[in-house]
């Protein structure tokens, strides 16, 4: 596969700043920004907004959500937050009181509380699963699941330190004891592959502005086939059969669209928001996620080999994911690590004990020599 050339052109990001934190939030491409903010403009003039655009920009930006994750169109539904997709999904599995939930050690906030609150209102048990040492976190989480598991959610990387959880495995796991699988795929959908034919989950979530490049409050829901007739968080309007007629809107119907689209959340037609994840998410289509998995992968592995000679081990490149890298600090690391990279416009995370390092396609080998010469310096 080719690797896609440095894409720097695209971002409004000075030669001088080395961004290397898009797990904490990816820069919307200079594209996306002038969309939103034509969008924004419109509102000047409400009156240029004619009734059918309320469904224009979730109709054509549906099918490329879709193409993202190998799904149909049918099963996608807007949601601002991880956190409401997971409410979504929550809303419509059903556990019995003792049957367990499954969670990663560490896993992201958002996928821990929806769990906690459910586990409170039904009886079930939330299992951590952990990986000891040098194990695979994959592998754990793997032979944790037994008939007792009614729900198992996880991510395809593990927000903290990269883990890779092999999520066919998971996913067919899964189907064989009856347990349902929700995933958060907020730090992985747009820079790792994944297809909902080869995992099956009952629902995905993903926020949209970090390997979407998209705006903030602005993400989206897959729901499998059979997850389609559930119950939404909101009551409302437009999607409701017939809304397109606003004439008749208080000819009230009970009757969804069809497909996923129950679950778009209220005001779904944000003129602002949408335009510009439209536009980024095309981006990610046009580069490929395939072909961006391979280039990020090439730049990831040579910096890991840099890292783990300054004494910042990751993990090896089999157990993480290729777009991802926590690198083990040592105890010796100052604590104000990051605020000091911070100060040479150097941007990266700290996540616990890891130093969380995750460049895109803008990301020039310049940036990389100038992150290493300060790790060396600070770390010496
Ligand atoms: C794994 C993961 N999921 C979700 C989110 C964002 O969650 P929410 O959209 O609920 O704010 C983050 C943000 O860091 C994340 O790392």
């Amino acid at each position: 596969m080719t690797l896609i050339p440095n894409q720097r052109h695209l971002f409004d990001i000075p030669d001088d700043v080395a961004y290397l934190n898009v797990a904490t939030m990816g820069p919307l491409p200079v594209a996306a920004a002038e969309a939103g903010q034509r969008g924004l403009a419109r509102k000047l003039q409400p009156w240029t907004i004619p009734d059918a655009d309320f469904f224009e920009d979730t109709r054509r930006l549906r099918p490329l959500l879709a193409q993202l994750i190998g799904a149909d169109e049918a099963g996608i539904a807007f949601v601002p937050s991880a956190s409401y997709g997971l409410a979504v999904a929550a809303r419509n599995i059903t556990l019995a009181k003792g049957q367990k939930i499954l969670l990663l050690e560490d896993q992201f906030p958002s996928n821990v509380y929806t769990w906690r609150e459910m586990a409170r209102a039904t009886g079930a048990q939330i299992e951590t699963v952990r990986a000891a040492g040098n194990a695979s976190l994959s592998d754990a989480l793997l032979q944790a699941i037994t008939p007792e598991t009614g729900l198992v959610a996880c991510a395809n990387v593990r927000w903290t330190d990269g883990a890779r959880i092999d999520l066919t495995a998971i996913g067919a796991r899964c189907r064989e004891v009856g347990a349902a699988l929700v995933l958060d795929l907020t730090q992985s959908c747009g820079a790792m592959v994944f297809d909902v034919r080869a995992v099956q989950p009952d629902f995905v979530v993903v926020a949209g502005y970090k390997w979407l490049l998209g705006p903030y409050a602005m993400g989206f829901l897959y729901a499998a086939p059979h997850r389609r007739d559930g119950t939404p968080l909101e009551q409302n309007w437009i999607n409701r059969e017939g809304a397109e007629d606003f004439s008749r809107l208080i000819d009230y119907r009970d009757q969804f669209a069809p497909g996923a689209e129950r679950y778009d959340m209220g005001e779904r037609s944000n003129f602002v928001l949408l335009p510009a994840f439209h536009a980024a998410v095309q981006q990610i289509l046009d580069w490929g996620v395939d072909r961006i998995e391979a280039t990020l992968a090439h730049r990831n592995r040579a910096l890991a080999g840099e890292l783990e000679a300054l004494g910042l081990p990751a993990m090896a490149e089999a157990e993480r994911g290729p777009h991802y890298l926590g690198a083990l600090l040592p105890d010796t690391a100052p604590a104000d690590l990051t605020t000091r990279l911070t100060a040479e416009k150097i941007f990266v995370s700290k996540r616990g004990n890891r130093l969380r390092i995750t460049p895109h396609l803008f990301t020039s080998d310049a940036d990389v020599a100038r992150f290493l010469a300060a790790l060396k310096r600070h770390l010496g």
